[in-house]
């Protein structure tokens, strides 16, 4: 019973968002979310969010440095970098690499980098997770992804990536939204918007399993943590916090 009232909403809340369904089915919705619309968003509401998520933050990017090389550098490889919202959480003696499939972002994360002078970057390069073939094997120390997992289209792949191209004993940082618990209402809610969700936000899914895919990646050691996110009335409060290890 419930799935259909589910069903019955979603089908609600895609009448509302009717517009955004006509645009796409006109092939004019992606374009403008990609160029336009989705950097303004990110860029205006990451405020808030990092705001809200300031301690989690915090505490995960704390111990980046136990994994420097002996010179006391840190090469850092960002998937997903949008705007550049993670860099006032990295220590000095990071190199950043960042990447993005969306070259639009470039703009913001120039302001970003502009902002954070404490970093040195290295350069953006347009590749989506799972191809990282411009970044050799073994080759970073840190590879950083924040709210990107549920929007790639592959997650396995992209991890598959992600421990390629870390050094051995290398760490991968997460901070992701997930799939709530199944038997909440939360879980409800997540149903119902998931289809208009991923149309209006670049293919943002709502209702991943991320911490059972980073289990089943070769990582050699997990610290992952569920939380809930401070975002009440939104799907996106089940969040996973972590880092593994090569
Ligand atoms: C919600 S934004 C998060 C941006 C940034 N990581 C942050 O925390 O502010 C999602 C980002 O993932 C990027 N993205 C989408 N598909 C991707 C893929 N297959 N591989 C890597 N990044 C991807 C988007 O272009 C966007 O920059």
């Amino acid at each position: 019973m419930a799935e259909i009232v589910a069903l019955f909403l979603a089908l609600c809340v895609q009448l509302l968002a009717l517009p955004v369904y006509v645009l796409s089915f006109l092939g004019l919705w992606d374009p403008f979310c990609k160029k336009v619309f989705f950097p303004f968003f990110m860029e205006k509401t990451m405020v808030n969010y990092n705001q809200k998520m300031l301690r989690h933050k915090q505490d995960l990017f704390r111990n980046m440095m136990d994994f420097a090389d002996p010179s006391g550098k840190l090469s850092v490889l960002e998937l997903g970098t949008g705007t550049g919202t993670n860099f006032q959480f990295f220590p000095p003696n990071c190199r950043i690499t960042c990447t993005d499939p969306n070259p639009h972002f470039k703009e913001r994360l120039a302001k970003s980098m502009a902002k954070n002078k404490h970093l040195e970057y290295g350069n953006f390069i347009t590749t989506p997770g799972e191809d990282l073939s411009q970044i050799p094997d073994a080759s970073v120390d840190v590879v950083v992804c924040t709210l990107v997992l549920c929007s790639v289209k592959n997650v396995e792949a992209v991890l598959r990536e992600i421990c390629r191209v870390l050094k051995p004993g290398g760490a991968f940082y997460f901070l992701e939204h997930v799939a709530a618990e199944r038997s909440s209402w939360s879980f409800f809610w997540q149903q119902v918007y998931r289809p208009t969700w991923a149309l209006v936000f670049d293919g943002c899914s709502l209702t991943r399993a991320i911490w059972a895919d980073i289990e089943k990646a070769s990582f050699s050691e997990i610290k992952l943590k569920h939380i809930h996110a401070p975002f009440p009335w939104t799907p996106i409060q089940a969040h996973i916090v972590g880092y593994a290890v090569k």
